[in-house]
Formats: C-alpha cells, structure tokens, sequence
C-alpha cells in the first residue's frame, strides 16, 4: 500500500515540528524542508542545535544532487522555513510532531509526554523509534490514538519507502493523517505489526550483532565482511557499514531495546560494539566506527 494511495484528497497545510536534531532529526528536516514544508527543530543540546542548520543546508544540497528527480532536493517542491528552539513548550501551530531523540524508553517518553501537552490533542503524533512499540510509549501520552509510528529510513531525504507502525490504540485520524504527510513528502509506507524492531530493524539489527561478533572473534577483518556482503550478496552496503551510517550508539541502543523486550541473547551487543561506543567511534558521525571517514557528518 503506498501513502500516495491512500492519502487524504484534500490538500493539508502541513508544518512539522521535528523533536531531536541529530542524524534523523535533521535528515527528517531536510526532507521537509525539501518538500517546502515548514519545519521547528528541537533539541535539548545547545552546540547540536547551533550546527542543524548547516547540516540541514549540507543535506539539502546533497538531495538535490541524488534525490531521484535529479536536481530538486528529494523531489521536493521548494524550501520550507526553518526554526529552532530549546523550549519543547514552544512548538506553535504544528500539523504534526514527529519525535527522533535518542532511542532510550525513558527519553522518548519524557519529550513524548511533553510534546503532546504542547499541542491540541488531536494533533498527530509520530514516533521515529527504531525497536520500542508504539502501545509501550503510547502509556507516556494523554491521546494514544494521536500515536503511530513512522520508520524513516537512513538518510531520509534520500529513501522513500517507511515502516508505518499503528499501535493498538491509533486512531483512524492519526493514520489517515500520517498518510497525508507522507505523501506531502513523497514518502511510500509499508504498514508492518507493533512488535519490538517492527520488520527492518528486528533482522537488521541482529545482523549488525553477529557481523560485528565476526569481526570481534577475528573470523574475517570489518573490511572481508563488508565485501562479502557487497561483492557476493549484491547489498549496496555491508552490514557494518550501515552500522557506521547509522550510529554504533544507536545500534547498541536499538540492540538493548530488543534483548529487553524479547530476551533473545542474539540481541545482547557484542564486547566489539560497547567498546567502540565507549571509545567515541560511533561511526560516520565521529569520522571512525568500523571504517574511517573524511571527516566527522
Ligand atoms: N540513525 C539511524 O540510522 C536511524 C534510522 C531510523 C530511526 N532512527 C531512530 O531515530 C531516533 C534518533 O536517532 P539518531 O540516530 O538521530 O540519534 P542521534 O544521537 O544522532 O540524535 C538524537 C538527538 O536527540 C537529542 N535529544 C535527546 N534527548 C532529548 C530531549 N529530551 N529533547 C530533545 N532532544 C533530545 C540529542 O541531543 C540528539 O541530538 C532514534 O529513536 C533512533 O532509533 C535512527
């Protein structure tokens, strides 16, 4: 089912409040943005809310070099305006939250509940959680059927298929209106169940683990897994490639949240991983993680 076939007929004036301003929140950003919607970014650090600004122009640029329509940033329409703010509080007339802080139950909740006292009740509220399920942060919100959840993928101007994840309590509005935001950004959504990891990151997530185990018992180098992968199996990234774009932290998080909630020793992150978080290689954004980088991003 895509967004786009079942979007609402009318034309929503849609303004976004992005909550969290690290590598979703701004990827999210930018894909408003591109898309000529208006978007407020928050974040609750200082010195990352001062640089969302030129990542977001950074980003924007790099979707209209490799968005799909060629020159126009993810296919978008237009530039929206940007705003940034500390003050949860001050969210001001918004379409829609979408929540993308870091993938800790309690953070989610916290900045959940707090968003959710910031705007009417009826107002949509999306979670970008990796692995946590929607019924468990629906608890955390005065309206759960305001709650979905919205998988963006990495980087999110650039990928335009989600998960959409309705918990037991969405509302039918909440649905129809994620879908009308989805299309307003040209995203297409696969529905998938309320279980811990929904679909990508419930087999993604383990991979990383055993590709990043690999490495650790000295089977093959990061490099030899990687090509394997690449080389042999045709993915466009190996796994531990994609654990450096998407963050060693949040791997280990997103990990965490899945062995807690299944108990499925597959998911207790490997000695590799913890050691690499502990040392500050989290991947592309640090400049090394499994790989080295230019620069940090
Ligand atoms: N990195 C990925 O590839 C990826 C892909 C899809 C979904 N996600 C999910 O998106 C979310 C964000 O992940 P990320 O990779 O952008 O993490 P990140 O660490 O890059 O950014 C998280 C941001 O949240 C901010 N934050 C923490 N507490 C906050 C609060 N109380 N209020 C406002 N901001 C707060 C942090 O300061 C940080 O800037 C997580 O739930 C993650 O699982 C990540």
């Amino acid at each position: 089912m895509t967004a786009q076939a079942a979007a609402a007929p009318r034309p929503v004036a849609h303004r976004l409040a992005v909550l969290g301003a690290g590598v979703m929140g701004t990827g999210i950003a930018t894909l408003a943005l591109g898309h000529g919607l208006p978007v407020v970014l928050v974040d609750v650090d200082r010195a990352v809310l001062a640089q969302a600004r030129d990542r977001v122009a950074g980003q924007l640029k790099l979707a209209t070099m490799l968005g799909p329509s060629g020159g126009r940033a993810g296919t978008g329409v237009g530039t929206g305006e940007l705003a940034t703010t500390m003050d949860l509080r001050r969210l001001g007339r918004v379409s829609a939250v979408v929540e993308s802080v870091t993938e800790r139950p309690e953070v989610k909740a916290g900045v959940l509940a707090a968003a959710s006292a910031a705007v009417p009740g009826g107002t949509l509220l999306v979670s970008n959680t990796s692995a946590i399920p929607i019924d468990e942060l629906a608890e955390s919100v005065p309206h759960p059927a305001d709650l979905l959840g919205v998988h963006f993928m990495n980087p999110p101007y650039l990928i335009r298929t989600v998960e959409l994840v309705r918990g037991r309590r969405t509302g039918d509005p909440a649905v129809a209106a994620a879908l009308s935001l989805l299309s307003a950004l040209g995203r297409e959504a696969v529905i998938v169940g309320d279980r811990p990891g929904f679909v990508v990151n419930r087999i993604l997530q383990r991979m990383v683990n055993e590709a990043a185990r690999v490495v650790e018992e000295g089977v093959a180098t990061a490099d030899a897994v990687d090509a394997v992968f690449t080389g042999c199996l045709g993915h466009r990234t190996g796994p531990l490639g994609t654990a450096d774009i998407i963050g060693l932290d949040n791997v280990v998080d997103s990990l965490t949240v899945l062995l807690d909630r299944t108990g499925d020793e597959g998911y207790r992150p490997c000695a590799l991983l913890l050691e690499k978080v502990a040392a500050g290689e989290l991947g592309r954004k640090t400049g090394r993680g499994f790989f080295e980088y230019g620069g940090a991003r």
